[in-house]
């Protein structure tokens, strides 16, 4: 174990990078603290660092972990860590610390404003008038689906997809959640098999996190098994959709629409979704607003000076908890 090192010098982190600068001066505080862009796998000397501090798009699995030998903790500045291979950080010694709570409210947002879009074509619309392709107000011209006692699907009922309900509700939907296993709900939200649930939902909204067993979780059968004129949202991961599938689907008009925020070979977007109009694209924006990106990279940070200091991980996500 690490902790006589830590007791006789301050712990070596490498930030792979940008962090926002208060999450930076919180570490300098407890920390020795290296900043760097290039890629973790460029890195001088990995071994001289104990602790990471990562973002999604640091890729950290038994070749890093080979590299940066005396690695004792990822802190990752995201609540998803399908970027993380943590059965390899547990075989090396290494936790892992994620940013869980502190999103929830902006990705549900997010969520919510996909199934607004994506409902009432609002992608498709504000192109047509930036195109000066806005002919006149008239009574059949862009209609979309109502969302008002419609019936919102929700596939992961975490954190996030809790927060999507609230908001669904709002805007007068009900909402029904795929059964997980045998937990007893602690609400009065129905739950019902995944399967039941494609057919029952006039949208669906995916909240679950990217492991083996969510890779193309809705692939080509079971969007053909949502409800015809369904919507998809998705703001999880990419792969946990069949893109491929997710593109016929869309094209020969089987979903009315879709909106998403993530894909499955990001930042590449598959170029049959950039040539529907019935699909709406945001660029994985889910977490990014101002206050939720500084509050993840605090609480990032807040990881590593507990590590340092002896501390128990505030917000852990590896299996060795
Ligand atoms: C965003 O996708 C995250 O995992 O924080």
């Amino acid at each position: 174990m690490p902790t006589d090192v830590r007791a006789s010098h301050k712990l070596r982190v490498l930030v792979c990078g940008p962090l926002h600068a208060d999450a930076l001066a919180r570490l300098r505080e407890a920390c020795d603290v290296t900043v760097t862009t290039a890629p973790a796998k460029e890195i001088f000397e990995p071994e001289r660092f104990e602790a990471l501090v990562t973002l999604l798009t640091t890729i950290v699995d038994g070749a890093l972990l080979e590299r940066f030998s005396a690695l004792r903790l990822v802190s990752t500045v995201s609540v998803g860590v399908d970027h993380i291979d943590l059965a390899a950080c547990a075989r090396h010694g290494a936790r892992v610390a994620h940013t869980p709570d502190v999103l929830t409210d902006a990705t549900a947002d997010i969520a919510m404003g996909l199934v607004v879009a994506a409902s009432r074509r609002m992608g498709e619309a504000e192109r047509l008038l930036r195109a000066r392709g806005f002919p006149s107000w008239s009574p059949a011209f862009m209609l979309g689906k109502s969302l008002r006692g419609k019936t919102l699907g929700i596939v992961g009922y975490g954190r996030i997809g809790r927060a999507v309900a609230t908001r669904a509700r709002g805007f007068g939907m009900h909402v029904v959640a795929a059964a997980h296993g045998d937990a007893t709900p602690d609400d009065d939200v129905p739950r019902v098999p995944f399967r039941a649930l494609l057919g029952a939902s006039d949208v669906l909204s995916l909240h679950v996190p990217l492991r083996a067993s969510t890779r193309h979780l809705v692939g080509e059968a079971e969007l053909r098994a949502m409800r015809p004129g369904s919507i998809l949202v998705n703001t999880s991961r990419g792969a946990v959709v069949d893109e491929a599938a997710l593109v016929s689907a869309l094209r020969d008009g089987h979903l009315f629409a879709a909106g998403l925020d993530v894909y499955e070979h990001e930042p590449r977007v598959h170029e049959g979704l950039l040539s529907l109009e019935n699909v709406v694209l945001l660029p994985h924006i889910g977490s990014a607003d101002e206050d939720t990106r500084r509050a993840m990279a605090m609480l990032a940070a807040d990881n590593v000076v507990a590590f340092a200091t002896g501390g128990g991980l505030l917000t852990p996500a590896d299996i060795s908890k």
